[in-house]
């Protein structure tokens, strides 16, 4: 059965996923906080993103491009004409909305007259340096995507590539969305993990479909079920301004499907752009042919924040075990915030306790590994699975005599007896990265 969403914004708040931020102050709409469980979820989103497209490539480079950007760049490439949407504002209680959701002319919350309607760019402002004029105006990026394309050539002559190859980046984008809500799905401050693959305009189809099908698998081998995820391709006037051809990764929401991932072919729409308003040749010198051209691309542009949510929509499970609930959040061990819990069996045995700490501390380092002793051991698992620690170490009065503890596995709840001496390899076997 599909979990409800109240469940999900329930367990993130509860356990320290999600905030709302700027809470004590009432609240910044679609704005959110990452707590000390969710700030590693998301750290392993990332992680596991670059693993996959940059270290286990060949023809893929990082970037961590800036934020603030020239404002030109906007206008090369588009968004100061076209990233916008057509709003109508409620001349009685003053709230916006989408004129395509508009189904009656009438405010559809309070009944009240319209105004005509008027374009609104989704771009936040601010201005660079002393002087607040328009000349100072620039804007936070709504994707990183430009920062790869005005740092392209400087790739290319700075790491000798040749044709095909990829950059990829993760970085915050801004979005003044209007129609904002459900949970983190849409936020006005998110991450992307973009890539833009440059490749010869004859290949590019092809490169399409590789993408769509190397970022789909993706998806599966962290976690999510297959029936969860689907491809939808963009027909008619949802293709983006610069976009010749378009797919979206959808995941089932439990409030519908939305938006994973969108792979699009980018044509060479930007870098003609930028050498267009710059002025500086943004060709490709191709050995192999001897000619100059400008490369397609190939843009796979993922949400951290809506991949977050999917992969711990898709982990969480209730069960019954000897009769009683057990929520579950099944995270992939890549994902999984915490690898492991320590626990002493009993508390209020000085030496056990000791021990149990002792433990905690040797296992620290390569992964977040927590020592609890604030419940009973019967609590203390519920805690450790409703956030997905993949193992619970219990230290009890044995563990003093035979220098062994219980290691107890999340998924299967089988209990391995371990040597302590041997404890650190045991896990580092466990946790260990597969390559694809
Ligand atoms: N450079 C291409 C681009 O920006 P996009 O489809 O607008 O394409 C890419 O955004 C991805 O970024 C989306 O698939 C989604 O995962 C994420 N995204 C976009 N807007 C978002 C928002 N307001 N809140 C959270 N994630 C968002």
């Amino acid at each position: 059965m599909a979990v409800e969403m109240q469940k999900i914004i329930s367990l993130c708040k509860r356990r320290g996923f999600i905030y709302q931020d700027s809470e004590i102050y009432g609240g910044l709409g679609s704005v959110w906080d990452y707590g000390p469980l969710g700030v590693e979820l998301k750290n392993n989103v990332k992680k596991i993103w670059w693993r996959s497209v940059v270290y286990e490539r060949d023809d893929m480079e990082g970037l961590d491009s800036a934020i603030l950007m020239h404002p030109d760049i906007w206008k090369a490439s588009g968004h100061v004409t076209s990233f916008k949407d057509l709003l109508v504002d409620c001349k009685e209680c003053q709230k916006r909305f989408k004129q395509e959701e508009i189904k009656e002319s009438k405010c559809p919350e309070c009944g009240g007259r319209l105004s005509k309607p008027k374009y609104f760019n989704l771009m936040f402002k601010t201005y660079i340096g002393s002087v607040e004029d328009k000349k100072s105006q620039i804007y936070l990026r709504p994707e990183t995507a430009q920062g790869i394309f005005v740092d392209f050539a400087q790739v290319v002559t700075s790491m000798r590539r040749k044709l095909p190859f990829g950059i990829a980046q993760i970085g915050k984008a801004f979005r003044n969305e209007i129609t904002t809500g459900n949970f983190t799905f849409r936020c006005r401050e998110f991450e992307m993990m973009e890539i833009e693959y440059f490749v010869r305009p004859e290949t590019a189809e092809k490169w399409h479909k590789s993408w769509i099908k190397e970022r789909l698998a993706w998806y599966k081998k962290f976690g999510i079920k297959s029936k969860n995820l689907r491809v939808r391709e963009h027909i008619g006037k949802e293709l983006a301004h610069y976009a010749k051809a378009c797919f979206d990764i959808e995941y089932q929401f439990p409030f519908g499907w939305g938006e994973l991932e969108g792979l699009a072919n980018r044509t060479d729409y930007d870098l003609s752009r930028h050498s267009e308003v710059s002025g500086k040749d943004l060709s490709f010198f191709d050995e192999e042919s001897k000619e100059k051209i400008i490369p397609y691309v190939i843009e796979p542009s993922a949400g951290v924040d809506r991949s977050f949510l999917a992969f711990l929509i898709d982990a969480y499970r209730e069960e019954k075990v000897r009769g009683e609930k057990r929520v579950v959040l099944g995270l992939h061990k890549d994902l999984a915030p915490i690898k492991a819990a320590v626990f002493p069996l009993l508390r209020n045995r000085p030496q056990i306790v000791k021990l149990a700490k002792k433990i905690a501390r040797e296992l620290r380092g390569p992964y977040k590994v927590v020592y609890d002793d604030t419940a009973s051991i019967g609590r203390l698992y519920r805690r450790q699975d409703e956030v997905g620690t993949l193992y619970c170490v219990t230290v009890d009065v044995n563990s003093l005599n035979d220098k062994k503890v219980t290691v107890r596995d999340r998924d299967s709840m089988l209990q391995d007896r371990v040597a302590i001496s041997r404890l650190k390899k045991y896990l580092d076997k466990k946790l260990k990265y597969e390559m694809r």
